[in-house]
């Protein structure tokens, strides 16, 4: 079976959730692009320039404790807006969205510009306060010394420059199923996006 689902979506909306479930239901392989863009904005904070890190990336880098830091997150949403930069990630993405078996992708511009293709097409949403609620208690327990208002600040900000950016800003397909997970939970916005790829595939 040859499936791409494409799930695009705000940060912390539960797109990394409900892809790994998804690709867990249906056997196919997961990859979650914004790994990428961390981990060329990792490298960018270690002094390399932007293109060249996104153009050299190994497994080892994707691979690196620290891509989920506040400061990698802000730094990947920088190096994301650089055409180049996401031109030298796109060969690595849609060869892995023809894997054959199937593909589940969780990005920002699957749906619109990686796999317009695609067979399913999620956007996965939430409000910014249940977002930022999410992410705060997520980086609590990983020990990190955050404030609600400041991740919902971090959160908003990543937000509007992945929204605003002229190269592949976020945004839903046209034949996207929104999902909004504001109220749902995990086992139901699991649910809502497994019953899309039945009815499609
Ligand atoms: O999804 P995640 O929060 O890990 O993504 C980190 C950053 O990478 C996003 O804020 C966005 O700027 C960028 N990104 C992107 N396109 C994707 C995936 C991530 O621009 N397909």
């Amino acid at each position: 079976m040859r499936l791409t689902v494409a799930i695009d979506g705000p940060a912390a909306a539960g797109k990394g959730t409900i892809s790994r479930a998804v690709a867990e239901a249906f056997g196919l392989a997961h990859l979650d692009t914004g790994l990428l863009y961390r981990a060329t904005g990792a490298r960018l904070l270690e002094g390399l320039e932007a293109i060249e890190a996104a153009r050299s990336l190994t497994p080892e880098d994707l691979a690196r404790p620290d891509l989920r830091s506040p400061d990698v997150a802000r730094a990947a949403s920088q190096v994301a807006a650089i055409p180049e930069v996401r031109a030298a990630l796109v060969d690595f993405q849609r060869a892995f969205a023809r894997r054959q078996g199937g593909a589940v992708l969780d990005g920002r511009d699957i749906g619109t510009v990686i796999c317009p293709e695609a067979e399913v097409k999620l956007f996965v949403t939430a409000s910014d306060e249940v977002r930022a609620q999410r992410r705060y208690e997520e980086m609590l327990g990983q020990g990190h010394d955050v404030t609600f208002e400041g991740v919902l600040a971090e959160l908003r900000e990543r937000d509007a420059r992945d929204a605003a950016r002229a190269s592949a800003p976020m945004k839903a397909a046209e034949d996207a199923v929104l999902i909004d997970t504001s109220t749902m939970t995990i086992e139901a916005a699991v649910a809502a996006a497994c019953a899309q790829i039945e009815a499609r595939r």
